[in-house]
């Protein structure tokens, strides 16, 4: 260990406990739904929220900018002469409630319980938001100034897949030069063990419409002289996945990266529970892509997931037609070097390919974005892994996780940075779901290991061109 407990760091932060928890709340209070129209004043009081906090802890040059969607917030303290620049980026956005009904409490009326912050963004990734904010605030407030230069990129549209922040970051690319990205949006391992993660899946979401006749039709007068589209449908679902989990779309893997002897070992050496994980998710049992481990198969492999399929009579009781159309939203979680517009490509090829006579099938892409990898090695990602190991008493594993966050690939593509994703959030989070909630003493000691983490930093030599 190189650091030792900062007693000024930790008197500032047991003195402002209770007013660091009403600043979580008034945060947590403000539904800032990026995907829902309706909520947009919601996100940009978000980012006056956070743009204000920042200015009133001495972050200079906060700005909230404008893009073509929600404001990015950015703000910078860059007087730590002969250290590295750090970027720091989060998200103020949040997933929508529904079911509302699932929720103990309501989402945007933040409460404390068992121990648990419980509100939509307690986590994901307000919360995380917020530790970094506390902690840049103690150290200002207790040194002569950041033991490193620090730049803020806060956006509010992760959760609507980032659609102007790319044009964002080429449009500001000078003032966002920096040696490395810390991102704090990802969670601990199982069994709330802290980790660091290495990698992140990309995405590419489509939508497949299938169209016969004009309006529904009366399934006894014409049922078996046309085709259905829903049965249509089903089909061209069914074909896109064998019983070995393999997709079956012609050069989907084409650009998947083998895992090598390494990548696996890193895997089987986790200490994951298989079955306490099955009986946590509340499955029968748990299945993947013959050859490959759970922990392989959601952090390092392809794959392919029907998100919502509809079509046809929905009511109760029985209605006989034969539907005019029906949809299905299908995504693939894709690895390196897979890149989404090509996946898409190969996507609605085989689509139209196995669609049968009879039908229109129409397909569309709804999003996407790139997988990302970072070294293990890198020193700002041994640098987080001490402080981490400093703050919770147990080092940190290094994992691989099944979810995505876009902006890593274009930070390391547009702006060439290494990307270290320190996140803090237990695993049993309930993130995009109902009861969302925080440990608190997570968020407590990553607040010390964020702050224990800028010492960390400060001290390395970075070979970039972002100093301060
Ligand atoms: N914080 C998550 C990413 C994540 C998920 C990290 C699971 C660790 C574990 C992020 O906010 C998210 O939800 N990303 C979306 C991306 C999509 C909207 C482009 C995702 O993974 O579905
Ligand atoms: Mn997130
Ligand atoms: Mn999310």
């Amino acid at each position: 260990m190189t650091t030792t407990a900062d007693p000024a760091l930790e008197r500032f932060l047991d003195a402002h406990r209770d007013e660091r928890m009403a600043s979580y709340e008034a945060f947590l209070r403000i539904p800032s739904i990026s995907t829902l129209p309706e909520h947009a004043p919601d996100c940009r009081r978000a980012a006056e929220f956070v743009a204000d906090d920042l200015r009133r802890m001495g972050v200079e040059h906060v700005e909230v900018s404008e893009t073509a969607g929600h404001p990015v917030v950015y703000g910078d303290w860059l007087h730590a002469e002969g250290t590295p620049t750090i970027l720091v980026y989060g998200h103020y956005d949040v997933q929508p409630v529904d079911p509302l009904d699932l929720w103990d409490s309501p989402p945007f009326e933040p409460v404390v319980k068992d121990g648990r912050m419980l509100a939509r963004g307690a986590a994901d990734d307000k919360g995380q938001i917020h530790m970094h904010l506390r902690a840049t605030e103690a150290l200002l407030a207790t040194r002569v100034g950041l033991p490193v230069n620090l730049k803020f990129v806060f956006e509010g549209e992760e959760e609507s897949s980032s659609e102007h922040l790319d044009q964002w970051l080429a449009d500001n690319r000078d003032r966002l030069q920096a040696d490395a990205a810390v991102i704090s949006d990802t969670s601990f391992f199982e069994g709330n063990r802290p980790s660091i993660t290495l990698g992140l899946r990309g995405l590419m979401y489509a939508q497949i419409d299938v169209i016969g006749s004009p309006v529904d039709l009366h399934s006894g007068t014409y049922g078996g002289s046309v085709e259905n589209p829903a049965n249509a449908l089903c089909q061209i679902v069914a074909a896109l996945k064998g019983p070995d989990g393999r997709i079956r779309i012609p050069g989907f893997y084409d650009d998947v990266v083998a895992l090598s002897d390494a990548d696996r070992a890193a895997f089987a050496a986790l200490p994951f529970d298989e079955e306490a994980y099955r009986a946590g998710i509340g499955v029968e049992s748990l299945i993947g892509e013959v050859g490959y481990t759970t922990l392989e198969r959601r952090g390092a492999r392809p794959t392919l997931d029907v998100n919502g399929i509809w079509g046809g009579f929905q009511g109760e009781g029985a209605k006989t037609i034969i539907p005019a159309h029906a949809h299905a939203k299908v995504s693939c979680r894709l690895v390196s070097d897979q890149e989404p517009d090509r996946i898409f490509g190969l996507f609605r090829d085989f689509v139209m390919e196995v669609a049968p006579p009879g039908v229109r099938a129409e397909v569309s892409m709804l999003g996407g974005g790139r997988p990302s990898l970072t070294p293990m090695d890198h020193p700002a990602t041994q640098a987080a892994a001490r402080a981490i190991e400093a703050a919770f008493g147990t080092a940190p594993v290094y994992m691989r996780e099944g979810g995505s966050i876009p902006v890593c690939a274009s930070f390391e593509r547009v702006l060439g940075l290494p990307v270290v994703l320190a996140g803090f959030t237990n695993p049993d989070d309930n993130a995009h779901a109902p009861n969302e909630s925080m440990v608190l003493d997570n968020y407590e000691r990553g607040i010390r290991a964020i702050a224990r983490m800028w010492d960390e930093m400060g001290r390395l030599e970075l070979p970039g061109d972002g100093r301060g």
